[in-house]
């Protein structure tokens, strides 16, 4: 495949969406097409599935479901959406793909890492990003960005209690010492711009 396929990673509130866009300008300005995309979602059957995987009425939802549910989501979205962008040369930034299931249903929802990586090999086959970018933010910090930003949408998962978020984080900590040649992390703490530049130059070493 021709394209360049990034995902981004982080806790709730790590502002990687406001990264992505500001990655997108800058490699638009630099003559490449830029697609964004986002998981679970980017598509019309995978909104659907995250608008029954995010509905904070479904408190019942089976933990192995709602790792099923995003593996389905992942799978339509990668067929429909990522692989022929990936085909036609783009840069594809995803927020987020397969890391996000290793570690919010793999280690948070203990799962275990092994079992749910097994469900989505099933899912992507051998499709994994050129380049996992973690956007480091401590979860009290992002929890309280979450929290604190008016009409942002407030998910299923937001809900949960701090230890869970917690346990995500290291989670990613833990991924980028598994996969350290594919993830790679940059300093979500600083204002946007800096973080973007860190990104950039993280994919520039790809491209
Ligand atoms: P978002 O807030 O980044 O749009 O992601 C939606 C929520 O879904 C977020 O809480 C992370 C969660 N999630 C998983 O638990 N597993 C997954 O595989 C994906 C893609 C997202």
């Amino acid at each position: 495949m021709k394209g360049r396929f990034i995902s981004f990673e982080g806790t709730e509130g790590s502002g990687k969406t406001s990264v992505i866009k500001e990655v997108q300008k800058y490699f638009q300005n630099q003559g490449y097409t830029v697609l964004i995309t986002r998981e679970p979602g980017g598509i019309k059957i995978s909104e659907k599935i995250r608008d029954i995987i995010l509905d904070v009425d479904h408190i019942e939802m089976d933990a192995r479901t709602e790792a099923l549910l995003f593996a389905a989501s992942r799978r339509q979205h990668l067929i429909e959406k990522v692989i022929p962008a990936l085909k036609e040369g783009k840069i594809v930034l995803c927020d987020r793909f397969v890391d996000s299931s290793l570690v919010y249903q793999g280690i948070a929802r203990n799962l275990g890492l092994e079992e749910v990586y097994s469900i989505n090999k099933f899912a992507i086959e051998s499709t994994l990003p050129d380049l996992t970018i973690f956007v480091d933010v401590r979860p009290e910090v992002g929890l309280k960005r979450v929290f604190n930003t008016p009409n942002r949408e407030i998910n299923r998962l937001d809900l949960e209690k701090l230890k869970f978020h917690q346990k995500i984080y290291q989670g990613y900590l833990d991924l980028i010492t598994k996969y350290p040649k594919r993830i790679k992390k940059v300093n979500g703490e600083q204002p946007i711009l800096d973080v973007a530049d860190e990104a950039i130059n993280l994919i520039k070493s790809i491209i």
